[in-house]
């Protein structure tokens, strides 16, 4: 299968919308399967995921292999014309693997040594699980490879999120061999890691340990960075060995991997160039649960777009389909049409194959409150209603849908690992670049503007702005992409400490913004400071307790910050500063729009611009905060606008679209009918809206897709 390259405008490589449920036959006496299968076809499942945790039962002991049970359960479901994609069983090393090999075991960072209990338990950086995990697959691509019910692979389950890093000696060996061969000296290492600084050099590769908490204070910026880039390289690598046997073995296999938190996977690296498409598991309600980032609703397009921005459309192999629960939390439960409305936003989010976790919820076991399509007593209710609906408006729009993409106006710079991990090694208490972007993601989702994430290496040009949220890390060779994006008519927003360390996290040694930037936007930082959050006190930065853990206590003293409080004038408003300051130098031709209006600073620009070609650069001296957020959206000055005008609050809007055809998904969030404005001329496809005066009326959690013909 021909792959093209990672970019948020990719269209998925299938002919085919993947529509099922991941799915345990190993959970059930057989008896059942029979009926699942028929009431999987009558819903309209095309396809089941299966296999993930099962490696006890496709080798129970050390190289004996035993099939039977899937073999026999995949050939029913495709008695029913549903198909498999199963899984590298990579997740849930089996018992005798753990007993007989204790040295795949993870060690966290206190050193205790994962046990036999869980999942996830297994250190992907282990040269003795890799080779295992060879051997696991290749079996199992060998015994499927003739077997046409069997259409692709998933690697594993979600690497890496119930842990990334190890701190086992065999970590710690892998790390040095990498070291060496990224460096070759070991004087480069020491120049990279800034070896003079508090006597940190090596005098050999064998030396170096693993940045460890206890160092006892805090480590090299270098180290922990070149940390994560091997973390994340060991868990491309783990998967390339699985990718490579799977490719030999059938071309004609798709290969892709299920997203879970995305912690230390560079995926615009080896690991997503190694796979046909991504796949990335939505759960709303546990998402906004954990981060509250303004609502289910809005938490789930935020997921959503910053898996776009990695390689395009993708899948949903795990979609929520109701109440979720382990022993240690649960979520809300989606409500009648709310299930059906959440698989109708990953699709306007450029999903274009959903899966419903899980087909029934396991009677035992960690998730025994996890609900799916089926309940547990084995009767279809209104989550298998929802489903079935689903996946029939799916299968009779699939045409229109598959080979679009989400239109993006607004970028925000998203996928870079490099960034990510830059603003980890030395974060001072600021928010990071996805905290940052966040607020500004928020503020464009309710302003229904089509923003996204995207890489400064994609393809800029079919957006009109593009706002960067302090990626320390900018790389020389990215100013002449944005440079050629503002001269054709973009807008771009440049914010604080972008461009102030290269890629060694080096601070630059001219004034910010570096690689380039600085003559781009016609500015130079001469200073900077640290200013409160919004209702912190600025004295005291978040420093972590480690006698009490958590924070300082001080940190959680009443706001003392009045005081500290910088404001500024912009556009004729007042808003208050948050986190940071910089005072900013105008080179000739570079105009304020904005300017501090307190204490030392009062005058000096704290917004500026620069008209170059047909576009601008803005540059801002300061962190986004709700207000700056919605009046860079009010003001036109990035020129977006929302993408249909007039739409009530918790109705969200996104457009998929090719050559010939615009498709319009309008989504009810709410538990409330909404009444809408006039709408685009188009085509309703889901029948869910009613003409109502000049307007629409969307019933509670309705969804309509509007097919604009061009
Ligand atoms: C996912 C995971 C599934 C299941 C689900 C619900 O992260 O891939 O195996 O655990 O969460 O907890």
């Amino acid at each position: 299968m021909a792959r093209n390259p990672l970019s948020v405008w990719r269209p998925l490589s299938l002919d085919r919308f993947l529509l099922g449920a991941p799915h345990y036959p190993e959970h059930v006496d057989e008896s059942y399967w029979v009926r699942d299968a028929e009431r999987m076809a009558k819903a309209g499942v095309n396809t089941v995921r299966m296999g993930e945790f099962a490696w006890h039962l496709w080798e129970p002991r050390e190289g004996l292999f035993d099939f039977d049970l899937f073999d026999r359960a995949i050939a029913v479901l495709a008695d029913h014309g549903i198909n498999t994609i199963l899984c590298t069983p990579t997740a849930t090393p089996p018992r005798w693997l753990s007993q007989n090999y204790p040295e795949i075991l993870r060690v966290d960072a206190n050193g205790r040594v994962a046990g036999h209990g869980s999942r996830q338990h297994g250190d992907t950086t282990s040269p003795t699980l890799r080779a295992h995990s060879r051997r696991i697959t290749r079996a199992l691509a060998t015994h499927y490879r003739d077997n046409p019910a069997v259409i692709g692979w998933q690697t594993d389950n979600e690497l890496n999120t119930s842990a990334s890093e190890s701190y086992s000696p065999s970590c710690a060996r892998e790390f040095r061999k990498w070291c060496a061969a990224r460096y070759g000296t070991i004087q480069t290492l020491n120049r990279a890691w800034g070896g003079d600084f508090w006597a940190l050099a090596y005098d050999d590769f064998g030396q170096i340990d693993l940045p460890r908490d206890m160092a006892p204070t805090f480590l090299s910026p270098g180290h922990v960075q070149d940390y994560h880039r091997f973390l994340a390289d060991a868990t491309a690598a783990f998967q390339h060995d699985q990718v490579v046997i799977l490719r030999e073995t059938n071309p004609d296999w798709f290969v892709f991997h299920n997203l879970g938190n995305l912690g230390d996977i560079d995926f615009r690296g080896t690991f997503g160039q190694d796979l046909d498409f991504i796949g990335f598991d939505i759960y709303p309600m546990l998402y906004d649960e954990f981060r509250r980032t303004g609502g289910i609703a809005a938490t789930q397009a935020l997921h959503l777009d910053q898996c776009r921005a990695y390689s395009g459309n993708f899948i949903v192999p795990e979609q929520a389909s109701g109440f979720g629960a382990q022993p240690g939390f649960s979520t809300m439960t989606p409500e009648p049409g709310e299930m059906r409305r959440m698989a109708m936003t990953s699709v306007a989010r450029g999903a274009d194959g959903v899966m419903f976790f899980r087909w029934r919820p396991a009677h035992y076991g960690a998730e025994i409150y996890w609900m799916g399509v089926i309940d547990h007593d084995d009767v279809p209710r209104r989550r298998y209603d929802e489903a079935s609906q689903f996946f029939h408006e799916m299968t009779a729009h699939k045409g229109d849908i598959l080979g679009t993409h989400v239109r993006m106006d607004l970028g925000i710079a998203g996928a870079d690992f490099d960034n990510q991990e830059a603003y980890k090694t030395y974060a001072m208490g600021l928010p990071s670049p996805l905290e940052d972007a966040t607020i500004l993601h928020r503020a464009a989702y309710r302003a229904h503007v089509a923003c996204g994430f995207i890489h400064p290496e994609d393809d800029l040009s079919r957006l009109k702005a593009l706002y960067v949220p302090h990626w320390v890390m900018w790389k020389p060779e990215w100013t002449a992409r944005v440079t050629a994006f503002v001269e054709a008519g973009g807008t771009l927003i440049l914010s604080a400490m972008t461009g102030t360390r290269d890629s060694d996290n080096h601070i630059h040694r001219v004034l910010a913004p570096g690689a380039g930037l600085s003559a781009l936007a016609g500015v130079q930082v001469e200073e900077f400071g640290r200013l409160a959050g919004p209702g912190a006190s600025g004295l005291f930065p978040p420093w972590p307790d480690r006698v009490n853990g958590g924070y300082h206590p001080a940190a959680r003293l009443p706001a003392t910050s009045a005081d500290r409080a910088y404001s500024f004038t912009f556009g004729n408003r007042d808003f208050r500063a948050a986190h940071l300051y910089e005072k900013l130098i105008l080179a000739p031709g570079t105009e304020a729009i904005g300017t501090w209006s307190h204490r030392f600073l009062t005058g000096t620009p704290v917004a500026t611009r620069r008209r170059q070609g047909l576009g601008q650069v803005i540059y801002l001296g300061t962190y986004m905060t709700e207000e700056l957020a919605q009046h860079l959206l009010d003001s036109d000055l990035m020129g977006v606008a929302p993408l249909i005008p007039g739409l009530p609050q918790g109705v969200e809007v996104s457009c998929r679209q090719t050559e010939g055809h615009r498709l319009w998904f309008i989504l009810n969030t709410t538990e409330m009918p909404q009444t809408l404005p006039a709408l685009p001329a188009g085509e309703p496809l889901l029948g869910d809206i009613r003409p109502h005066g000049a307007g629409f009326t969307l019933p509670a959690h309705g969804c309509e897709i509007l097919r604009e013909r061009l």
